[in-house]
């Protein structure tokens, strides 16, 4: 069993976010689900899309004990991808029939994978990630962000790929 599945958000799938996210995945030996691949509807009130791609992903996630959040830092937020998959972990709170899986999120770690075009990840950005979590009785694992104004380049941002994936198998 790989230690970690990263759920990964963004424009475009071979951009600056992938790139960091596929150097940390390739140390880690993990799977990388690209968000906008699969169909995940808005979140709505009637939950009228459960018949879409969310559930089974959700079932997979909740496999691990360690779930890797990748987005760009769009607007100071997540990407839509992103947003959209975590409204959408409020129908597991929400339904009844899916509320004892929702609950299995209790006691896993969470991590914060992103680039953005500053060398600090925004506040809001991550404490949206870090106030999540909590309300979800999961634990803050660490935060991985490089600044990618000038692009991802491995020379400078590898480092920063490898010791994030390292502290998260320690
Ligand atoms: C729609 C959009 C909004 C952005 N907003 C911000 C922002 O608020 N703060 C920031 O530092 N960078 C911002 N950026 C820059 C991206 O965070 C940065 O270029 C990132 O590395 C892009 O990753 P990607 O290739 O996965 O899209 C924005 C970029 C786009 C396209």
């Amino acid at each position: 069993m790989p230690p970690a599945i990263a759920l990964f958000g963004s424009a475009r799938r071979r951009g600056n976010t992938g790139a960091f996210m596929d150097r940390i995945a390739t140390e880690l030996g993990i799977e990388v689900v690209d968000l906008s691949a699969l169909r995940i509807a808005p979140y709505d009130y009637e939950h009228s899309h459960r018949g879409d791609d969310f559930e089974p992903l959700m079932r997979r996630v909740l496999e691990f004990n360690r779930l890797i959040f990748a987005s760009p830092v769009y607007w100071y937020a997540v990407s839509s991808p992103m947003k959209n998959f975590l409204d959408r972990i409020t129908d597991f709170l929400d339904l009844p029939e899916l509320l004892d899986e929702g609950r299995r999120l209790r006691g896993k770690t969470g991590y914060v994978v992103c680039t953005s075009i500053y060398d600090e990840a925004p506040k809001p950005f991550v404490d949206a990630f870090r106030d999540g979590f909590e309300y979800l009785g999961m634990r803050f694992g660490g935060l991985a962000h490089v600044n990618c104004k000038d692009g991802y380049d491995p020379e400078r941002h590898d480092a920063a790929a490898t010791s994030f994936a390292q502290a998260l198998l320690e």
